[in-house]
């Protein structure tokens, strides 16, 4: 009777789809933030096992490259997903919201 109607209802499911995959969103290291403070992002979160910090640590996928910004991200990240709002992105100033996936080879940002 409506044709035009389930074109619309069909074109909908696969045009509106994709938007929520591509809404997802990662938590980084602020480039500008201080390493002292990043550094103290990480031994906050890694010494209250709030995240799993085996990733970071030598011999873990994430340990390259070996920087206290790529190892504060992952961290970061994981904290992120874990508690999940943009305020827990906010580490003081030191985080920012992304909505590209930082992983790379066998590190994944989840
Ligand atoms: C990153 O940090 C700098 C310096 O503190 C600040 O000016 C800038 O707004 C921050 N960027 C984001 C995206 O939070
Ligand atoms: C993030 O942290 C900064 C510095 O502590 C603070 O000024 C700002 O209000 C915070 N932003 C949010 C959204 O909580």
């Amino acid at each position: 009777m409506f044709p035009q109607l389930s074109l619309i209802f069909l074109f909908s499911l696969v045009v509106i789809h994709p938007f929520h995959v591509s809404a997802k969103t990662w938590c980084v290291a602020n480039t500008s933030a201080a390493s002292t403070l990043l550094q103290a992002n990480i031994d906050w979160a890694c010494s209250e096992g709030k995240v799993d910090c085996v990733m970071i640590n030598p011999g873990g996928p994430c340990f390259d490259p070996d920087t206290v910004i790529s190892h504060a991200s992952f961290v970061m990240n994981d904290f992120y997903r874990n508690h999940g709002s943009t305020e827990e992105c906010n580490f003081s100033g030191t985080g920012q919201v992304v909505t590209f996936d930082p992983s790379y080879g066998g590190c994944v940002y989840t």
